[in-house]
């Protein structure tokens, strides 16, 4: 069945620092792909907004640049490539430039039918200047909305100066924090596996759940990327990602699809979250950085060597993982096992719910070992979920028990192109649906329990455990899960 394709009114999305990479890699093939499905047409405008001396022109070039080198040829028509970079304007603007904003102040329309966006992916210094500048009556309207990039601020401290500073301009309602996992197909999925049927929910729960694994792994490396060392696995990861994720495995039922029914309920478990500290640090948490490799067959730098002169000995994590718990009658008892990583030994994200074992087994003289149910929610790539449960292995010669599994694989059972999470998200902003969205309170609790990790991290005398490009992570993180008497499941298992 082809996709539901519902129009948005036209808008005018203006976009500070659209020279960045996130424009061309993100934003532009995304918005290309909702264009050519008939979203929105030529009376939408996209209004780039950044420092350099670009006019329309060169925009319009690299828009064009950005489609043809991150839209399948296929899809590309050329009509249709020329009519969408016309969308595309530009503005020099270097935030104090008074000029400037009189320029963008003349370009946004004044018909109110027109749906005003303000997309801010510049670094957060800069939210609480731009901010200010729209409040002005020629830019600010009560159904004006604002979106938000990350990083959003590196504890809690920042995150609440930076909410404050866009609060003094913009209600929480026109406020859209960007967390890209949430505009996943397959973690949206999560909520149809989860509330769309019945079979899961009754034994969703510490009764039938001994623990969950969340893992999202990647081969790449962090790169020379100069935020990331200022960041680490755990703050660009952890915070954001991995932790909505285990909102959305976690969470009770929404009682409807309304934005604050669901992050409601994301809110009480990230408060939920056992707090790990100073006392408790060692036993529940592992950091890794990745050292380098020399082999006949590949040599991959160590993240070390990554590294400015000036950053060399950084302490900064490049693997995590963490034992958390929550809190609540629904989990007490059932730890969810996080970890997170670069260069490791492929790129996967998935969530494993490992149900309790049997509590007999009746088939003493068996072969075979008899192992728990576990559901696997693949989120990337191969999406799809597959439940592993007991079967016989057919044929005589007495019971034999083998693990098999059924597979529902998204790519086989759909033929449709999986749409990139900022296709999704970027409309959702211009429909002004907030659910796949993270909410002021939400980001500051879950920033609330990643600070005291944060703290002994950078107490603790020790460094990193270091872990060789393409494994699995430290040695500790093995060792996290072990000392429970369980093991990580394998990607080869899925
Ligand atoms: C970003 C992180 O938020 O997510 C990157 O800053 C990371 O370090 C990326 O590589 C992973 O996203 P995806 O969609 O490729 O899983």
């Amino acid at each position: 069945m082809p996709a539901r394709i519902i129009p948005v009114a036209a808008f005018d999305y203006v976009v500070f620092g659209a020279t960045g990479d996130l424009t061309a890699r993100k934003l532009i093939p995304a918005l290309y792909y909702r264009f050519k499905d008939g979203q929105f047409d030529t009376n939408s405008r996209i209004i780039g907004v950044s420092r350099s001396n670009w006019d329309d022109k060169k925009m319009q070039q690299v828009a064009r640049q950005a489609v043809t080198d991150r839209v399948a040829p296929a899809d590309i028509e050329k009509k249709l490539l020329d009519d969408f970079v016309s969308c595309f304007s530009y503005i020099p603007n270097d935030v104090t430039d008074a000029d400037g904003w009189a320029e963008l102040s003349a370009k946004l329309r004044k018909d109110p039918g027109i749906v005003r966006a303000f997309y801010l992916a510049v670094a957060p210094n800069l939210f609480a200047p731009i901010c200010e500048y729209l409040s002005k009556k020629s830019y600010w309207r009560r159904d004006a909305r604002v979106v938000l990039e990350k990083p959003l601020g590196r504890d809690l401290k920042s995150s609440q100066a930076i909410n404050d500073a866009v609060a003094k301009v913009f209600h929480e309602d026109q406020v859209y924090r960007i967390d890209h996992y949430l505009g996943k197909e397959t973690v949206q999925n999560l909520l149809a596996l989860r509330f769309a049927n019945a079979m899961f929910e009754p034994i969703w729960n510490r009764a039938h759940v001994d623990h969950v694994q969340i893992t999202v792994a990647e081969s790449v490396g962090a790169g020379t990327r100069g935020y990331y060392d200022e960041s680490g696995a755990l703050r660009d990861m952890v915070q954001n990602h991995i932790l909505q994720l285990l909102c959305l495995v976690a969470m009770e039922p929404p009682a409807s699809d309304d934005a604050n029914a669901l992050r409601d309920e994301k809110l009480k478990v990230l408060r939920a979250l056992k707090p790990i500290t100073r006392e408790n640090i060692d036993r529940v948490s592992v950091r890794g950085q990745y050292k380098g490799l020399s082999s006949e067959n590949a040599t991959v730098a160590s993240y070390q060597e990554e590294l400015p002169a000036d950053k060399k000995g950084s302490r900064t994590e490049t693997f995590v993982a963490l034992k958390a718990e929550i809190e609540n009658w629904r989990w007490a008892g059932v730890p969810f096992y996080i970890r997170t990583g670069k260069r490791l030994a492929t790129r996967v994200s998935e969530i494993v719910i490992h149900f309790r074992d049997v509590p007999h087994s009746m088939f003493a003289n068996a072969e075979g070992p008899l192992r728990a149910n576990k559901l696997v929610i693949r989120l990337q790539p191969d999406e799809g979920v597959k439940m592993f449960m007991m079967i016989k292995d057919p044929g005589p010669g007495g019971m034999r028990l083998r693990e098999e599994h059924l597979n529902l694989s998204f790519s086989d059972a759909f033929e449709e192109r999986t749409p990139e999470a900022y296709e999704r998200l970027l409309l959702d902003v211009i429909r002004g649906n907030q659910t796949l969205f993270m909410r002021r309170d939400e980001l500051e609790a879950a920033w609330a329990w990643i600070d005291p990790i944060r703290e002994a991290w950078d107490d603790s005398p020790e460094s990193p455990q270091s872990y060789t490009p393409g494994s699995w992570g430290p040695s500790g993180s093995v060792a996290l899960i072990e000392r429970d008497g369980r093991t990580w499941h394998e990607e080869g298992d899925f």
